[in-house]
């Protein structure tokens, strides 16, 4: 793309702000600001309106859950075919590491921060342990991807080679990052971040299979011949993950996506729960829950919308194809956005100052036919680390790892 063409560009939708630096940029950074202003879709910016407000939904009626009384009954069943679809190499893991941990605060990667108390335990060695339990049960090598993005990928892989992958196989590991969005002031103009540098995020954890796909790792899933693929946040310090008993218990019901849920500590618990939405699986945010949905019933009388999900799901690698990017809500997230002012400083601001653009996971979920929801004790496997204190933080998840036998 020469400077004509974005020019061209840039106008049709109210940007031409982004070429203020361009005169002064050196060869290789005009270069680079073209570049990136050909291969940015600026179309995003037009949903700044729906900031705030979900999209239409559609009818919601329960899905039941899996629950633990069926899960220990069945234990063996499930274990035994869990352990035979990891042996046979058909499952692989996926750590979803591309978010911006804004809120946790750290300037580096989530998962390299250390919530040790008496040694260093990084949230990483902790995933990676997990993963090493059912490696060593099962004696196999499991495939781990880990999903970046460009703003934290060179710092990520550095970090894992350093510590040398916390005990991982480092042939058994592959990085790739996920595609970026631009982001935007309140009146949805875009900030630069440079002189010669829109300001982009990464695109939401969505981005997963699209970004899996470009970057051609769709090729290892067929050689491998890898059929499910359990997708984990990089910021839950107890899960357990390709555990043989939720392989199992998913391939058995042979169902699209497994998704691991926790009982609601209470009617109105900030989680998103998992239901059916118009006949297929899907979770409803706690702010959409309708009194009427929080008081109904399933046939033991326990609550019909009781299962929240914790971001855990194994997914059926041929049934992915069919999920496409533009079928899938863009949500509109408030953030903070560093940018340059007008002299051109860097500006890291304290407040959220604008929107991002992201696809979920969980919208992934809606278009999928089938769904087991999976529960799991929420003590033994449900400590994410959203906030440095309080709710969801590393004081809270240091508790339950003490709780749950881990030195820190
Ligand atoms: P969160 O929404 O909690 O993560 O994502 P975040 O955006 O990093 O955090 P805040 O809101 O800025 O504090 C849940 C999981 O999805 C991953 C995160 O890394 C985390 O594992 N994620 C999120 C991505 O991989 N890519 C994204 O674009 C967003």
């Amino acid at each position: 793309m020469d400077k004509n063409q974005a020019e061209a560009k840039l106008k049709e939708y109210g940007q031409e702000h982004v070429l203020k630096y361009y005169d002064e940029l050196n060869e290789a950074d005009k270069e680079a600001l073209l570049r990136q202003i050909d291969e940015t879709d600026f179309s995003v910016l037009s949903h700044i309106g729906n900031a705030g407000k979900g999209d239409a939904r559609g009818k919601f009626s329960p899905l039941a859950a899996m629950q633990r009384e069926e899960i220990v009954r069945r234990e063996k069943e499930f274990h035994d075919a869990g352990v035979e679809a990891i042996k046979a190499g058909k499952t692989a893991a996926l750590l979803l590491a591309g978010g911006m941990g804004t809120r946790l605060g750290s300037d580096n990667p989530k998962g390299m921060y250390n919530i040790g108390l008496t040694k260093e335990v990084f949230i990483f060695q902790r995933l990676i342990e997990n993963l090493l339990d059912v490696v060593r049960e099962t004696d196999t090598w499991i495939r781990l991807f880990v999903m970046t993005s460009e703003k934290n990928h060179e710092a990520t892989v550095a970090f894992l080679k350093e510590k040398k992958y916390f005990g991982y196989k480092e042939d058994k590991i592959v990085f790739f990052k996920q595609d970026m969005a631009p982001a935007c002031d309140y009146n949805g103009k875009l900030y630069m971040e440079g002189k010669a540098r829109i300001s982009t995020s990464p695109n939401g954890n969505a981005g997963w299979y699209s970004s899996m796909v470009r970057a051609g790792l769709d090729k290892i899933l067929t050689d491998e011949g890898i059929e499910w693929i359990d997708i984990f946040a990089v910021d839950n310090v107890l899960q357990r993950i390709c555990d043989p008993c939720f392989v199992g218990a998913t391939v058995l019901a042979n169902v699209s996506v497994g998704a691991k849920v926790v009982k609601k500590a209470a009617p109105d618990e900030k989680v998103g729960v998992m239901c059916l939405e118009d006949g297929r699986p899907s979770i409803v945010e706690y702010y959409e829950l309708s009194q009427e949905m929080m008081d109904a019933k399933d046939e033991n009388g326990d609550p019909a919308y009781n299962y929240g999900v914790i971001l855990n799901y194994l997914f059926h690698v041929p049934e992915l194809k069919a999920v496409t990017d533009d079928r899938m809500p863009l949500h509109v997230v408030e953030k903070k956005i560093p940018y340059i002012d007008e002299t051109g400083d860097l500006i890291k601001p304290t407040e959220p100052n604008g929107y991002k653009f992201e696809q979920l996971v969980l919208d992934m979920i809606h278009q999928l036919s089938t769904c087991l929801p999976y529960e799991v004790i929420r003590e033994n496997e449900f400590a994410p680390i959203k906030n440095p204190t309080g709710v969801d933080s590393v004081e809270s998840a240091r508790e339950l790892c003490k709780k749950n036998g881990i030195e820190l």
